[in-house]
């Protein structure tokens, strides 16, 4: 279904719970954030009826994203009866790969698509202090997983940080000549009060670009599997690409084909809204298949033509990253 800015609204992203098992430095405050008790948050049968319901709309791709998506119990089962329902044909997940090489083979069988995780930096040490603890062999493991169960194309979303993880923009290109991997720069966004987002850390596409270019020769290039925001360009001999998500530089917000579920059940119209529609409260108070048919759309029709964080920042805004998903 086509939104009022002409946008064909197919995507549908899901946070399954705002829990996570990493801290980033990034999403989350250091002192965590007041979790939703558990009969706030969707039951599994609830998202499912509601993916149903959606597919009805329009909706074709569907991600998991969280807090981390792989710590939700029964999501094996989850992604199996998802996999199934008619209309959608791409269902994937966003993780920071701890648990991947555990959950991997299984969610493959049970029907997932496609994977991204999320990777900032290659030095272990480096990741403990973003991830405020991680391991990163086991991150890096979950990387490994997912090449080897084949969920091409494998994309890796690593957020550049002035002062933190911009000396590794080569590193990670460098990559993508030993692994077939696909690795999205991501510019860091003003999202959640707590976020630690400064103007002067933001590392736009064209000065990561601009670095590239002196030792790489790129290329555009179209058609990587996704229906995500990312830019994809070629490098001569890789094995892989590089992929720039520039919310902040290069707004895409014109080719925005997404809504949000948040784990409590809000239907979020933009990353940026400051609207949300109830849709927990409707199904359980007995709405009908046309009535939560028709708060997609609604949530459809009042997606905003673009976002403001360039403008506002985050301000007034009452969610965290972790409880949207990304
Ligand atoms: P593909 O289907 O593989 O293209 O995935 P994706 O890029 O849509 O998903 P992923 O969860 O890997 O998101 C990567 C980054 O893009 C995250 O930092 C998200 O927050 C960001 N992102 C995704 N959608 C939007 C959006 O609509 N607006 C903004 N500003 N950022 C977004
Ligand atoms: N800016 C940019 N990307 C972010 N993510 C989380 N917080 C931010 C932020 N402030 C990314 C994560 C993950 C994806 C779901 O969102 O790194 O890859
Ligand atoms: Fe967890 Fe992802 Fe947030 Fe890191 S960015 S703390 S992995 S939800």
């Amino acid at each position: 279904m086509k939104d009022n800015f002409k946008r064909e609204i197919n995507y549908l992203r899901i946070s399954l719970t705002d829990r996570c098992n990493l801290r980033c430095i990034y999403c989350i405050p250091q002192e965590g954030v007041p979790l939703k008790p558990h009969e706030e948050i969707l039951r599994l049968e609830e998202i499912i009826h509601l993916v149903k319901v959606a597919a009805d709309v329009g909706i074709s791709k569907v991600r998991l994203t969280g807090g981390e998506p792989l710590i939700r119990k029964g999501i094996v089962n989850l992604v199996r009866v998802l996999s199934k329902i008619p209309g959608i044909d791409d269902l994937a997940m966003t993780t920071n790969g701890i648990l991947f090489p555990r959950f991997g083979p299984e969610l493959k069988e049970a029907g997932l698509t496609r994977v991204n995780l999320s990777l900032d930096t290659l030095k272990p040490e480096r990741f403990r202090e973003i991830t405020r603890g991680g391991d990163w062999e086991q991150a890096w493991k979950g990387v490994e997983t997912a090449l080897e169960l084949g969920l091409a194309p494998v994309k890796l979303n690593a957020v550049i940080m002035r002062g933190t993880n911009d000396d590794e923009i080569m590193d990670f290109v460098e990559l993508t000549y030993k692994y077939p991997l696909h690795i999205r720069f991501i510019e860091y966004m003003p999202i959640g009060e707590h976020s630690g987002w400064e103007e002067r850390k933001l590392v736009t596409q064209q000065e990561m670009l601009g670095q590239i270019e002196k030792q790489y020769r790129v290329q555009p290039v179209m058609g990587i599997r996704g229906m995500g925001p990312a830019k994809y360009y070629n490098l001569e001999g890789s094995r892989g690409s590089l992929g720039f998500i520039s919310p902040l530089s290069s707004c895409f917000c014109a080719y925005c084909n997404r809504l949000r579920l948040t784990a409590d059940g809000r239907l979020r119209p933009c990353l940026h809204s400051t609207q949300e529609l109830n849709l927990r409260d409707c199904l359980r108070s007995g709405a009908s298949n046309q009535e939560l048919a028709e708060l997609f759309q609604t949530a459809i029709k009042g997606k905003p033509e673009r976002h403001t964080m360039n403008e506002e920042g985050w301000k007034g805004r009452a969610r965290f990253m972790q409880q949207i998903g990304g």
